[in-house]
């Protein structure tokens, strides 16, 4: 359960922090200027997260873990990792010997390192582990992680600019991934749909365009309206919310990318009817600064990590549009059930590792991280699922009204 927190109930930043936060507010209001009074709001987002040595994933932040903003379930237990091998494994088993494992934005290398470790005592290895990180402060992290921790490994490891030219046969990992990703924000209106955009400058601050807001671009009105055809009503005037424009050409380029092999997408999302619910009125955005959640995306640019659910249906959709097969989607409790993580918990010691046992049950505890998260596995060419894909598929959900 996440507790939403008031704007003033927010730790105040440090004056370094804060003057962080004016260099990348500037950057954002010179942008603003030159294209004539306001940006898109998947835009403020790119930057506010990527800008080159200001963004907060660019930048120096502490992020993961309990001195920065937020925690991820590698952070938390190396079971989640060591868990993950399993299914790993089981694709890489059917993989020719030259597989690789390809893990997107791997943030401090923690899952690396469990799963690399938990591999190479099973010597089931893949031949190379490569790293697609956009955050040039993180690749050196991961670098001085797996030298501390997996030296041996480390010829094995490889941090990849962009995806591989020629197809790869492997697995791919993305666990909190998507939610990391800029989303347009949209607002239906009696008129059809606007998308909002942003003004403002580092000394004002940053704000919703004010009104007239733009109508939604002919691409982004056409998805719009085939959206609520798939919900079978129209969303009500008011409704404010968030797309994933990006996510067709993702999947597009990762279909290419592979000749065989399996993807595990690993977030808290929710199938489209659930997502996209009337109820749901403004949305999934979220903001976390020193492990709060709150609603202000333009509060200290840079300094904060903003997020937004994962659709998916949406995912899905993409995904066997370019040809991948769904090969499973449920809970993360029932995946990491299913590959058996309690197998992991049993070598663990009651008394001694009693804090990491209290972790790791964070990972499946439905109120926790247990049903929030929920994993998808992707198939392409000849692979069978993992197994535990089967404990539990909740493939039907994503689309109920089929
Ligand atoms: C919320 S963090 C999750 C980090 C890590 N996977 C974990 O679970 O702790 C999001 C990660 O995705 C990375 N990222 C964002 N966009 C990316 C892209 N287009 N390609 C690769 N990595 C990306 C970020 O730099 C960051 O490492």
């Amino acid at each position: 359960m996440v507790t939403v927190h008031p704007p003033h109930d927010l730790p105040p930043p440090t004056p370094a922090a804060l003057a962080h936060s004016r260099q990348l507010g500037e950057l954002i209001a010179a942008e603003i200027a030159a294209v004539g009074g306001s940006i898109g709001f998947d835009r403020y987002m790119e930057l506010a997260l990527y800008a080159p040595g200001l963004g907060y994933y660019s930048a120096g932040a502490a992020k993961f873990g309990p001195e920065g903003d937020f925690i991820t379930a590698p952070e938390l237990t190396p079971l989640f990792g060591r868990t993950l091998a399993g299914p790993c494994a089981e694709w890489l088993a059917q993989l020719g010997p030259q597989a690789w494992i390809l893990e997107l934005g791997a943030g401090s290398g923690a899952l690396a390192a469990d799963l690399l470790e938990t591999l190479a005592a099973s010597n089931q290895l893949p031949a190379t582990y490569a790293i697609l990180e956009r955050s040039a402060q993180l690749r050196a992290r991961q670098q001085r992680l797996f030298a501390a921790r997996i030296p041996e490994l480390l010829p094995r490891i490889r941090w990849l600019n962009a995806l591989p030219e020629t197809p790869i046969e492997g697995v791919l990992l993305a666990n909190e991934v998507l939610d990391a990703l800029p989303v347009a924000r949209v607002c239906k209106t009696a008129a059809g749909w606007n998308e909002l955009r942003v003004a403002g400058d580092a000394q004002a601050g940053f704000r919703d365009h004010p009104s007239p807001a733009s109508p939604a671009s002919p691409a982004l009105g056409a998805a719009l309206a085939a959206l609520e055809t798939a919900l079978g009503a129209p969303l009500p005037v008011g409704y404010t919310t968030e797309w994933q424009a990006w996510l067709p050409a993702w999947m597009a380029s990762l279909y290419a990318c592979f000749s065989r092999g399996g993807m595990l997408w690993i977030d808290y999302g929710l199938p489209r009817h659930l997502y996209y619910h009337p109820e749901r009125t403004t949305g999934t955005l979220r903001c976390h600064y020193r492990h709060r959640a709150h609603n202000d995306p333009y509060r200290w640019p840079g300094l904060q990590d903003l997020t937004a659910w994962v659709d998916f249906t949406a995912l899905a959709e993409a995904a066997q549009a370019t040809g991948w097969s769904v090969q499973g989607y449920t809970t993360q409790m029932a995946f990491l059930l299913g590959a058996g993580i309690d197998h992991h918990l049993a070598l663990l010691d009651p008394v001694a590792d009693y804090n990491l046992l209290q972790r790791t049950k964070r990972l499946l505890m439905p109120s926790e991280m247990g049903e929030a998260f929920k994993v998808m596995a992707l198939g392409k060419g000849a692979v069978e699922a993992p197994t535990a894909c089967a404990i539990l598929d909740q493939r039907a959900r994503l689309w109920p009204m089929a």
